[in-house]
């Protein structure tokens, strides 16, 4: 039985005066969830203030991306070792917003997935197709071909230490969800290439769904069997609309 994992990704959202007070009701709501995994994944600039918040709280702490180099003239760029200053233990990897608005390559998604898992982070690979990729029938085949950038790389055996995020790019900020016959099938089929390169891995990694998740649909998508937890963006930065989904994961 998988552990369900819910993760808050606040993007490009917050300041110090905002953050105290969701991080605060966070991790005083967390007390009451259990049997879930729960994170936040905070700007960089916020990584010290949230691990103060959280410490002691049963939230992890997690960064939005990562370098794929370990170190040097690389201005601007944050590597997985400041990220573990910080005790983050999650990463975000290829979210679609890097890919879209970034131009990060598959390659260079497949590098960062690498730091962080050689330096002990734990990177969430995010994967998910157009609205356009899936109007043409393409979702499986654009989603594997992500996934498969990745295997080629790092090698089946790091996706022990790896979460994977389900994210339909259609669905991200628009409120329009995946419904939950289509995200599951979308998840067996990441599960079944999974399955290919090793079945009982297969059944130990956590895919996650993420786009529009809110406190009204999550009960129906968490019931989906390979559904493991939700990434979530918008209602993450509302304490009681995050913690709602969190208990609805709980069930
Ligand atoms: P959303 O974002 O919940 O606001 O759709 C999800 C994400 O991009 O991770």
């Amino acid at each position: 039985m998988r552990r369900r994992f819910v993760a808050g990704n606040w993007k490009m959202h917050g300041s110090l005066a905002s953050n105290q007070r969701l991080l605060k009701d966070v991790a005083v709501g967390a007390a009451k969830v259990s049997g879930v995994d729960m994170a936040v994944f905070v700007p960089f600039p916020y990584l010290s203030q949230a691990q103060t918040l959280l410490a002691g709280s049963s939230v992890s702490l997690g960064a939005q991306n990562v370098c794929e180099f370990h170190q040097g003239a690389y201005t601007g760029e944050v590597s997985a070792q400041m990220l573990q200053d910080f005790a983050c233990h999650y990463v975000l990897v290829g979210h679609s917003e890097r890919r879209a608005f970034f131009g990060e390559s598959d390659a260079q998604i497949a590098g960062k997935f690498c730091v962080a898992v050689s330096c002990g982070l734990q990177p969430i690979i995010c994967v998910g197709e157009t609205l356009a990729q899936r109007e043409s029938g393409q979702t499986e085949s654009i989603v594997s071909a992500q996934l498969d950038a990745i295997i080629q790389r790092a090698g089946i055996a790091a996706f022990e230490s790896a979460t994977i995020a389900y994210e339909p790019v259609w669905a991200i900020g628009t409120g329009k969800t995946a419904s939950p016959a289509q995200a599951q099938r979308v998840h067996e089929a990441i599960r079944a290439q999974l399955a290919s390169f090793d079945s009982d891995l297969s059944e130990r990694v956590k895919i996650l769904y993420g786009g529009s998740v809110k406190p009204e649909n999550s009960a129906e998508l968490f019931s989906m069997p390979d559904i493991d937890g939700g990434l979530i963006g918008g209602a993450s930065l509302v304490a009681d609309d995050f913690l709602a989904i969190c208990l609805e994961a709980s069930r």
